[in-house]
């Protein structure tokens, strides 16, 4: 076999309390593809309706007349879920754990206490004026006020579009105006491993570079650092927020309202607003979260993601409250004040489950056992990964060192689009193999294509499409649906493409093998290398770009840029440091690219296109097999380039 596999049985301990079984999975499954409408009929009272839905499934995914509507005829608003339905049994269990920047920072908040912070909440937004349907932009640091401002919005009706608190003033701008949000929630500051974010300062530009699209800026208190505020537009929340009522009536909404808006990159320059609704998200939200994560009423679950990316909308807020969990929520980083952070806040708060990125994971192992051994965590039952495909040497370390080989991984498939996780190895289900997506969840019915969309059966390799909806998949490009249409069911008419490529073993277990598109994966954070192409061409040294992945040890992929400069401007190391500078403020500190490569031109066909095959071989260092060559407009750039290459061994 071409691959060394791993392959590791349940730990017994953990198949004994597992809620799972082999055989419930199975007949689970086989229940959720036989009839779908029944299995979700029953699957989809799990949470709160204000007005049961008799509908279950209306979608068709023919391009004329492509639409997903999921219990389009219910009426429910989430926060009921999340919230109002945890205060009878759970009103004093904690509802967010949070662990500050600062080891001796933390605080907690219990069901009860998070319902009447939402509702204050809540009341301030609609004393600034925010209306149901209204798009509200956050761009907010890792405090449980995120959490808040989200539920917030989703409980009078508004739309939210959280931006990564790392995206700069311009990608924030770019956001805002997309989405016509007349509305910003922020913090003064941010606070990460030690470092302060001028977040207010930050929205601040982005409110001028929308010229007058934002109305009013909502401020909330964190550092206490003096900031602007602005009259008539900025107001803060803790002096608001003591004037208003702490209830607030629940707004109800179709199951098929919009929940929210969430940029991600794509193959094309601009970020799609990915659209999710209401109903169909959250009963895929919770459902995902029981399900993956094992879950317990006694858990103290812990995502370490940022609410800036799906993976904290879904397991920081959405499903962990909807299932009256406790929710952990960490503002800092891996390794500050030491590389021991993670342990000692699981050994602090008792954490039960950890889900993190392979990229954290890789960083963590290159400091060694050490600092991991120098905690406990023998709370810890249930790990997890999400973002990017987990080399195997990374899995079995964190499989032995931090889960002491007793804790199953739930290495976790899922996109942005897709709302919650597809492909998993359910726990207590399935032996693990490291490295290995696994298999579907329930509804989910993965299928490996070729390039002409021939379904591939047994053990092979191909492009990976879903052959039906779920109830968490993404209604619409926000503004855009011919863009929806155009890039996940154009390639293979009538199915959802991922984006992926993807191996089936000869036991039927899927191993994503990473992006086939032009889409990289940096840290587990997606990059549209044109993106990244056209912050770097806005800059007036830079005549061409081209921009490709290379493999990184810590990163997963780092960026290579290829740059042509204008006539008359030479390269130098100054230029570099400049255009990384100038890609920092157009988009943000993760799509800096690692490595620029200056090039007298760039290798392109006769026709004007840029062959990108041949610069990922050069960037990655493997240019004697570069190819057949011969189409070239100027086959001599080739050894140019590879001369000039930056990631020489
Ligand atoms: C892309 C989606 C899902 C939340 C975080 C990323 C890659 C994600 C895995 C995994 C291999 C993975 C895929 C996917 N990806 N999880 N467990 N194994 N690859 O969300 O930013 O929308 O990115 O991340 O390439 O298409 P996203």
């Amino acid at each position: 076999m071409s691959q060394d596999v791993s392959n590791h049985p349940v730990p017994e301990a953990f198949a004994k309390q597992a809620n799972l079984t082999p055989e419930k999975y199975a007949e689970m499954y086989e229940a959720s593809i036989k009839d779908p409408d029944g299995f979700w009929a029953e699957h989809g009272k799990r949470i709160e309706w204000m007005k049961p839905f008799t509908q279950v499934k209306d979608v068709s995914w023919d391009k004329d007349d492509l639409h997903v509507r999921w219990f389009a005829d219910g009426t429910l608003n989430v926060t009921e879920s999340c919230l109002d339905r945890q205060l009878e049994t759970r009103g004093a269990k904690p509802a967010i754990i949070w662990e500050g920047d600062e080891p001796d920072d933390s605080h907690t908040l219990t069901y009860r206490q998070l319902y009447h912070a939402v509702c204050r909440f809540s009341n301030v937004l609609k004393e600034m004026g925010v209306k149901k349907g209204d798009r509200v932009t956050l761009y907010m640091p890792m405090i449980p006020e995120a959490s808040m401002a989200m539920l917030a919005c989703a409980r009078i009706g508004a739309i939210h579009s959280v931006v990564f608190g790392g995206f700069s003033p311009e990608a924030l701008a770019g956001r805002i105006v997309d989405c016509q949000s007349e509305f910003v929630i922020t913090a003064d500051e941010g606070v990460r491993g030690g470092r302060k974010v001028p977040l207010k300062e930050n929205t601040d530009r982005a409110c001028d570079l929308a010229k007058g699209m934002v109305k009013k800026v909502l401020v909330v208190e964190r550092t206490g650092v003096g900031v602007e505020m602005k009259d008539g537009r900025d107001v803060w929340l803790h002096e608001v927020g003591a004037e208003v009522d702490d209830t607030c009536a629940p707004e109800p909404m179709n199951a098929e309202d919009p929940l929210f808006i969430l940029y991600t990159s794509g193959s094309t320059g601009k970020p799609k607003g990915v659209l999710h609704t209401c109903g169909g998200y959250l009963v895929w939200a919770s459902m995902t979260h029981e399900y993956v994560f094992d879950l317990k009423e006694d858990d103290v679950f812990w995502c370490s993601a940022d609410v800036g990316w799906v993976t904290g909308h879904t397991y920081i807020v959405y499903g962990p409250l909807a299932n009256g969990a406790t929710s952990l929520m960490f503002e800092g980083v891996p390794t500050y004040p030491s590389p021991s952070r993670f342990w000692e806040v699981c050994d602090k708060h008792g954490v039960t489950i950890f889900y993190t990125a392979p990229t954290a994971i890789r960083a963590l192992m290159r400091e060694g056992d050490g600092p991991v051994k120098a905690t406990d965590r023998s709370t810890l039952r249930l790990l997890g990964t999400v973002g990017e495909p987990i080399n195997p040497e990374a899995w079995e370390w964190y499989f032995r060192t931090v889960g002491d080989s007793r804790c199953p991984i739930v290495d976790t498939w899922w996109q942005t689009e897709t709302g919650g996780t597809m492909i998993v190895p359910l726990p207590g289900t399935t032996k693990m193999k490291s490295g290995a997506g696994s298999h579907p969840f329930f509804g989910v019915v993965p299928k490996l294509v070729d390039a002409e969309g021939e379904v591939l059966e047994g053990a092979t390799q191909g492009n990976l499409i879903i052959t039906g909806s779920w109830p968490g998949q993404m209604r619409t490009v926000y503004g855009d649906h011919e863009r929806f249409v155009d890039t996940y069911f154009s390639a293979y008419p009538g199915n959802y493409f991922t984006g992926d490529g993807c191996r089936r073993d000869e036991d039927g277990f899927y191993w994503i093998t990473g992006r086939v598109d032009d889409v990289i994966n940096v840290s587990g954070h997606r990059m549209g290398t044109a993106e990244v192409e056209s912050a770097l061409v806005s800059h007036d040294a830079v005549a061409e770009a081209a921009v490709v992945g290379y493999p990184h040890d810590i990163k997963g992929q780092g960026i290579y840029a290829y740059v042509t400069t204008v006539q008359g401007v030479e390269p130098s190391d100054e230029l570099k440091d400049l255009l990384q500078k100038h890609v920092r403020s157009e988009i943000g500190p993760i799509a800096c690219p690692d490595l620029i490569q200056f090039a007298p031109g760039l290798p392109k066909t006769r026709s004007g296109k840029i062959m990108r095959r041949i610069l990922r071989k050069i960037a990655e260092d493997s240019y004697d097999s570069l190819g057949d060559t011969s189409t070239l407009a100027e086959p001599e750039v080739v050894d140019e380039l590879i001369d000039g290459r930056q990631n020489k061994a």
